[in-house]
């Protein structure tokens, strides 16, 4: 038995968490915990919100809010969410949480006490627009390493590296889009030189990393490491716990690391053992895997093993950092289907879908050793085609066939055994000990191939042995094979249980067990005939993705972004504009009655959304083409906007041809609170309920409120 901390990358709270956060990092984290859980390991299994940086500034902008706000909404949300996908972590922590910063300022401390950190001027990109620094994303400019272009101020998403923002080849301010001039001000840095050596010796050893991580770590060790700031010139993070340092905060990088070791902390707290952290940190014994997507390799391999050897060389350093390559949207592929599904976010995924078919379909496609790419289509294949026909059907046939009996486990009389099912346990056998390599060398996509391949196996030999045919012939021969095939149910529930844990508890159930599946030496156990089946129901159910075809009957408005370019006052009617808006691809005119709420300057810029699609109307003789959404109650109005989107940017697809006032009104819209900001809602004439992020009240008005 060891100890084992899987360590799983914090998402930002700038965004609900999508499918790709889910399989490069969360899903093989959960696959994994959950089978050393069961091999008999104890697992501390941590992570939690990265809350700080300028992503959770940038998104605060966009939506009109503090970053403070930002990071408390999606937190809930994504905790929520990666909850009901299943994934077990022992704590899901915050960084903006006091305790994180207490350790994260001690750490900075003990560094600088230390020498590993030292003051020094530096030059910086500075926007004289703006007036400010432009650390990190306020800045984009050309990769100096591979010339990417979006490059961020710190680090290329293209190629990885990490840089100094003053490196990047014709930066621009994210803000107002000027030149940056060079300005000296003063951080903090890290002292990666003094730390090379022995990050040297770290490496050395990990020849077992997979390839890509392993050889982009040794490049930066080989071409040398310089310091870098660990310091910003920022509002938002952790302070920098020194006199005189009100305009600077601690690197959104530099602290979130520090995070696997806040929260274990935490979570020994929490538990009531304040001192159990220490078993996983400084056990000679205890494993630390860090499960990652590739982007985030540099502060995992480098950074974050300098600060812990700097901070304390007894600490224990990752073992493995199984870092994935990208889950990819929007291929060919996807465009080309036909279908309406567009979201891949957890939160809407799981409103319509049970968790694990997600969970199969992402671990059939871990993005383990290259870009894959989720396809909607195909994910309701897998689900239809190989869970439930392959795999659930299995399951309710041989269930079943058992109910007719008596409802209980057969016995088994070894004698009798064909060939058929002595291969079949053989076979079991083979996969169990395969699945147990693969999952244990983090070839997660490899164990549940075999799986699958076993449940094919089972498959084509339930048809061969034709137990039907059995039971009026063999009864006891008849009795062997379906305890046989009982016995492979209970070990799919078993094997399959880190990939598909609901499923995997449902069938273990329906078998008998009174308690939860909490033993992978259970597949060892002979098993117990008499018991009796319970509730038993299809594993799986029915999985129909929305298709174009479904929504082409019901008359949809069409909502898209549009930005006011031009606001007229109509002659003679004092509650009409005459306004002119840009959809990016056209322009156009529309009347609109909310002259009394806003003023025409006022208008201007806002980026508003349209129903595109409602018949043409002249209204005091000017043609207005569509008609604008905002919200009203009482004598207050609020517009819908959506900052954040591009103009042309389709909300909902309205499908061909106009809709009417009437018909459009049998789409129900309203506004409705998500943490402190006022979100479009609507529900589809075909019954679809949709909730917009990015479409917002512009003022305050009652949670609730109608749109039109
Ligand atoms: N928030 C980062 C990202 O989404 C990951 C941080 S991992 C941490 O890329 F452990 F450092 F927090
Ligand atoms: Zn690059």
């Amino acid at each position: 038995m060891a100890k084992i901390l899987v360590a799983v990358a914090w998402p930002y709270t700038n965004a609900p968490v999508h499918f790709g956060t889910v399989a490069g990092a969360c899903l093989p984290a959960d696959i994994f915990a959950r089978f050393m859980r069961l091999t008999g390991n104890e697992v501390l299994m941590v992570s939690g919100s990265d809350q700080h940086g300028t992503p959770i500034i940038f998104t605060a902008l966009e939506q009109k809010t503090t970053p403070e706000q930002i990071a408390k909404k999606y937190h809930e949300i994504n905790s929520k969410a990666l909850a009901g996908i299943g994934i077990s972590y022992d704590i899901f922590f915050e960084t903006s949480h006091p305790n994180h910063k207490k350790v994260v300022q001690e750490i900075f401390l003990k560094l600088l006490e230390k020498g590993y950190i030292y003051p020094k001027k530096m030059p910086m990109l500075y926007c004289e627009n703006c007036k400010r620094f432009l650390p990190d994303r306020y800045v984009v400019g050309i990769c100096p390493h591979c010339r990417a272009e979006d490059a961020k101020g710190d680090q290329c998403s293209n190629c990885g590296k990490t840089y100094e923002a003053t490196e990047l080849v014709e930066p621009e301010c994210r803000i107002c889009g000027g030149k940056p001039v060079i300005r000296e001000t003063d951080h903090f840095f890290l002292k990666l030189s003094a730390l090379e050596e022995k990050l040297k010796e770290f490496i050395n050893s990990k020849t077992y990393w997979r390839e890509n991580v392993y050889l982009f770590t040794k490049n930066l060790l080989e071409a040398g490491l310089k310091d870098r700031p660990v310091t910003r010139d920022l509002e938002w993070g952790i302070d920098v716990p020194l006199p005189n340092m009100e305009n600077k905060k601690i690197y959104v990088w530099f602290e979130a690391v520090i995070g696997y070791l806040s929260s274990s902390i935490e979570w020994a707290a929490r538990q009531g053992v304040p001192e159990r952290w220490k078993e996983f940190w400084y056990s000679g014994e205890a494993r630390h895997y860090y499960f990652i997507g590739k982007d985030n390799v540099p502060f995992h391999t480098i950074i974050w093993p300098a600060i812990l050897i700097a901070y304390d060389e007894k600490l224990n350093l990752p073992h493995d950092i199984p870092a994935n390559e990208w889950l990819q949207f929007g291929g060919e592929k996807i465009s080309k289907s036909k279908t309406k599904e567009s979201s891949i976010f957890l939160t809407d995924y799981l409103a319509k879908y049970p968790p694990d078919a997600l969970r199969f379909y992402l671990a059939m496609h871990l993005p383990e050793k290259h870009d894959t790419s989720f396809d909607w289509e195909e994910f309701e294949s897998h689900a239809n085609k190989l869970l439930l026909a392959a795999y659930g059907n299995l399951a309710n046939r041989v269930l079943v066939t058992v109910l007719k009996m008596d409802g209980k486990i057969p016995p088994l009389n070894p004698e009798v055994l064909g060939k058929d099912e002595k291969e079949l346990l053989a076979l079991i056998e083979n996969t169990r000990r395969a699945v147990e390599a693969h999952i244990s060398k983090c070839e997660f996509k490899a164990g549940i191939e075999k799986i699958m391949a076993l449940v094919h196996a089972a498959n084509a030999c339930f048809q061969n042995v034709k137990v039907w045919e059995l039971l009026k012939t063999d009864k006891s021969r008849a009795e062997a094979v379906l305890h046989v095939f009982l016995r492979l149910l209970r070990d799919l529930a078993i094997m399959f249980y880190p990939y598909l844990p609901h499923s995997s508890e449902k069938l273990w159930k329906m078998l008998g067990y009174k308690t939860e599946i909490c033993s992978w030496n259970e597949l060892d156990a002979p098993l117990p005939a008499g018991q009796e089946l319970t509730g038993i129901k299809p594993l799986f159910p029915k999985i129909e993705i929305l298709r174009q075809e479904t929504a082409l009957g019901a008359k949809l408005p069409h909502l898209v972004v549009a930005e006011v370019v031009g606001v007229k006052e109509v002659p003679n009617a004092e509650k009409l504009y005459e306004i002119e808006i840009d959809l990016g691809a056209e322009r156009r005119k529309i009347v609109s009655g909310i002259r009394q709420y806003y003023g025409a300057s006022e208008l201007v810029g806002k980026k508003i959304v349209l129903v595109a699609n409602l018949k043409k109307a002249k209204i005091r003789g000017i043609e207005s083409h569509g008609m604008l959404l905002a919200a009203e109650k009482s004598n207050k109005l609020s517009l819908v906007v959506a900052p954040a989107l591009q103009k042309g940017t389709v909300l909902l697809e309205g499908g061909n041809g106009e809709v009417s006032i009437d018909e459009f009104k049998q789409t129900k819209l309203w506004v409705k609170k998500e943490g402190s900001i006022l979100c479009l809602n609507a529900k589809l004439p075909d019954g679809r309920e949709m909730k917009f992020e990015k479409a917002i009240a512009d003022r305050e008005i009652e949670d609730g409120t109608e749109v039109r």
